[in-house]
């Protein structure tokens, strides 16, 4: 696998020894600028340690943020540290009223990635003779078979790891949806994904894969019981595998054509 810009060490951001001297906040900013790293007020040199960012334009970071699930490396640990990076630059993200009801849980234990693990493989079943219809039909068709082929087997391949993944992130959101109205929804919805795909953009901007998963919720209520999340008051919306990847050279994903779902003016 082509590690590609990894191996461009000009365009790596350094990894700032955590011994070297405080700076000023002013020449931490303008230390932080020259190197395109976020600014994050009024931290200093001393008390925070950049990771290595790749060398990814803001269009390659976003159209090459797939969901991994093949070339995840369970084997290397990923620092708990890089994860609070990803979780800062996520609650830069929007949210309803600037209420920032959300949470956040990291599960790293070696038992409850195993338990949620179990859980998944249950809800996996489930969807997976749910959604066998439109397998079978997609296969029957030639410009989908190929590619359907794939995200199954990649999928069918997660679904067997998942315990393994080192990390595992649930954003959560307070309040539950059952019976309300889309406008609810919406705002709901609308203040915790948005910081959920940032995780995965700054992760991936660190070199660490992730998969946007939901087949856990068949178990939701299972899932909360072994986090200690409490169901009655917390939506979990996703649950994030995180590794870091097996090379980092990811590409852009065929879609269909923008003519088909693009209306300008009226629909
Ligand atoms: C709402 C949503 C739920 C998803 N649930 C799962 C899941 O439970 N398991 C999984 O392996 N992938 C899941 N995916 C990932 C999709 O399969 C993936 O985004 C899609 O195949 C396109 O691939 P790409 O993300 O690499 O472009 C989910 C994606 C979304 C947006």
């Amino acid at each position: 696998m082509a590690t590609g810009k990894q191996g461009h060490l000009p365009g790596m951001m350094p990894v700032v020894d955590s011994q070297e001297e405080v700076r000023h906040p002013t020449e931490w900013f303008y230390w932080n600028a020259e190197r395109r790293c976020p600014r994050f007020i009024g931290i200093t040199v001393s008390e925070r340690k950049q990771s290595m960012l790749l060398d990814l334009s803001p269009d390659e970071l976003l159209t090459t943020t797939r969901s991994v699930r093949k070339r995840l490396d369970f084997s290397r640990p990923v620092e708990p540290e890089v994860i609070r990076e990803c979780l800062e630059i996520a609650v830069q993200a929007p949210t309803g009223g600037n209420r920032q009801t959300w949470s956040f849980v990291v599960v790293t234990d070696a038992a409850k990635r195993q338990a949620i693990g179990d859980l998944y493989r249950q809800g996996y079943e489930i969807y997976t003779q749910m959604n066998a219809p439109y397998v079978a039909q997609a296969l029957q068709k030639p410009e989908l078979a190929e590619t359907q082929q794939k995200v199954k087997s990649s999928a069918d391949y997660l679904a067997e790891h998942m315990h393994e993944v080192p990390v595992m992130l649930f954003p959560c959101i307070r309040g539950r949806l059952d019976g309300t109205s889309n406008l609810e929804q919406a705002g709901v919805w609308g203040s915790i994904l948005p910081a959920a795909w940032s995780f995965m953009l700054a992760a991936r901007a660190r070199s660490l894969g992730t998969v946007w998963t939901t087949i856990h919720l068949f178990k939701e209520r299972e899932t909360a019981e072994i986090l200690g999340i409490p169901f009655e008051k917390i939506t979990q919306a996703a649950m994030i595998p995180v590794a870091y990847t097996l090379g980092t050279d990811f590409a852009a994903a065929k879609r269909q054509p923008l003519d088909n779902i693009v209306h300008w003016d009226q629909w």
